[in-house]
């Protein structure tokens, strides 16, 4: 294999094959293929694409790159939910425990915050004593035994995505769709799922903003996930503003817990649901949409979602008593609300500035070696559309200082406007994506 020989084809279009996609992977991640020459095949790919069938090779040598999980043995169905990122997401830390007393076994992999994105395994870790680091043996026993674990990519899993990942985030090729769909779908392929769930974003706040653009990715993974044995569904939602209101570490836990006691913010609640439903549909536990709506609404009612997450945190090393009482969750000492300085309707709730200002407070990274801190972020309870009476509160700023806070403020201050006329908002759930194709939500 001559490493120019293969960038040089793919730089000026030609499909490499399957074979060559193998060979380049297994000798990448053994370090044989220097970065420098996977950054020019990042690129050439970010232009050109790749076909059909590269994109499987690619997938295939990534994901066989590595471990994965086993459950050889057992019959109950294994589903996970990914979401393509988000400001405010924390759906994830619903779902695993919902479905999980639901009887269907969720061995959930998430990532860390990502750009202006949040990450469920820093949320997680916001929880004092929580780890995310489990080794794969102990991952399947505890979702043998509890029905879920929430662990983080491990060294083991797909470790050619891990390197080629690193490397396109600073070589400016993570927005592309064949490579973002083989990146995810190496890993959750190596969960061993009996059905996959995505929640795609669309709208400024997502990687990929462009509904056509949502809706291609979503379809590349679901054709991935079908021909892998494993059934994906993918719903494309708004990423146009932040879902529910808490946005930051501690602060989301704290808002996943009020949901899973039925008192969570109405869009959050809505978007995890509509994934619920789809999860457990592909488990094949109820046998349509209504049915699995009120199984779900029945482990909030009865209890037996927050118990399901309480095991969870105590086996994982965390303070299941955070659980209970949520307020002793880490808390910024200072909090500065920015209420709306004139009458009018809320025109815009920018997620992508929201996020960077939750950084910048030191809630996400601006490198990849920094400490993220679990108290800081925001509050905004502010949603487009909403009309407003000068001094109604937009956000809470959570910091550790005054000065942080009043940065914090100004970037929020230029984030949500307050204006005369209705914006247009985009629906919380767009459509539902199939392997026949996508449908409006709730449509037919
Ligand atoms: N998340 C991933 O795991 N990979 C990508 O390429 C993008 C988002």
């Amino acid at each position: 294999m001559v490493v120019p020989r293969l960038i040089e084809r793919k730089r000026d279009g030609a499909a490499l094959s399957g074979d060559e996609w193998r060979a380049l992977i297994r000798a990448y991640a053994t370090n044989e293929v220097p970065e420098y020459q996977m950054a020019a095949m990042a690129m050439a790919v970010f232009f050109r694409g790749l076909e059909p069938a590269e994109l499987s090779a690619l997938t295939d040598a990534m994901l066989g790159s590595g471990d994965r999980l086993r459950f050889a043995g057992e019959r109950r169905p294994r589903i996970d939910k990914h979401s393509t990122g988000g400001v405010g997401d924390k759906t994830s830390l619903l779902l695993a425990p919902m479905l999980a007393a639901c009887g269907v076994l969720v061995p959930m992999m998430s990532g860390r915050g990502l750009g202006h994105t949040g990450g469920t395994l820093d949320k997680l870790e916001a929880i004092p004593g929580f780890t995310t680091g489990l080794s794969l043996r102990d991952t399947e026993a505890q979702v043998r035994a509890l029905g879920l674990a929430m662990i983080g990519q491990t060294a083991e899993i797909a470790p050619a995505d891990r390197k080629l990942y690193a490397l396109r985030d600073v070589t400016a090729t993570v927005e592309s769709i064949p490579l973002i769909s083989a990146s995810i779908m190496s890993k959750k392929l190596a969960e061993g799922l009996t059905g996959l769930v995505l929640d795609v974003k669309f709208g400024s706040g997502a990687f990929l903003p462009e509904p056509e653009r949502a809706l291609e990715l979503a379809k590349t993974m679901i054709d991935l996930g079908a021909a892998r044995g494993c059934p994906t569904v993918a719903l494309i939602t708004a990423m146009d503003r932040p879902l529910g209101i808490a946005c930051g570490n501690a602060l989301e836990v704290a808002e996943a817990i009020a949901g899973l006691h039925g008192a969570g913010p109405a869009d959050l609640m809505t978007v995890t649901y509509a994934l619920g439903i789809e999860m457990l549909l592909l488990a094949g536990v109820d046998p349509d949409g209504p049915a699995a709506r009120r199984r779900l609404e029945q482990t909030v009612r009865d209890g037996s979602a927050l118990a399901a997450f309480a095991r969870m945190v105590a086996a994982q090393g965390g303070d299941a008593a955070t659980i209970e009482h949520p307020e002793r969750l880490p808390r910024a000492p200072v909090q500065r609300d920015v209420p709306a300085e004139a009458d009018g309707i809320v025109t815009r709730v920018e997620p992508r500035a929201l996020g960077r200002a939750i950084i910048d407070l030191g809630g996400g990274r601006h490198e990849v070696t920094d400490v993220v801190l679990p108290d800081v972020g925001l509050e905004v309870p502010a949603k487009p559309g909403q009309r407003v009476q000068r001094g109604d509160i937009l956000a809470v700023v959570h910091a550790r200082n005054a000065a942080q806070a009043g940065a914090a403020v100004t970037a929020v201050r230029a984030a949500i406007t307050v204006g005369d006329t209705a914006p247009d908002v985009l629906p919380l759930i767009a459509w539902r994506v199939t392997t026949a194709g996508a449908t409006p939500y709730g449509g037919s």
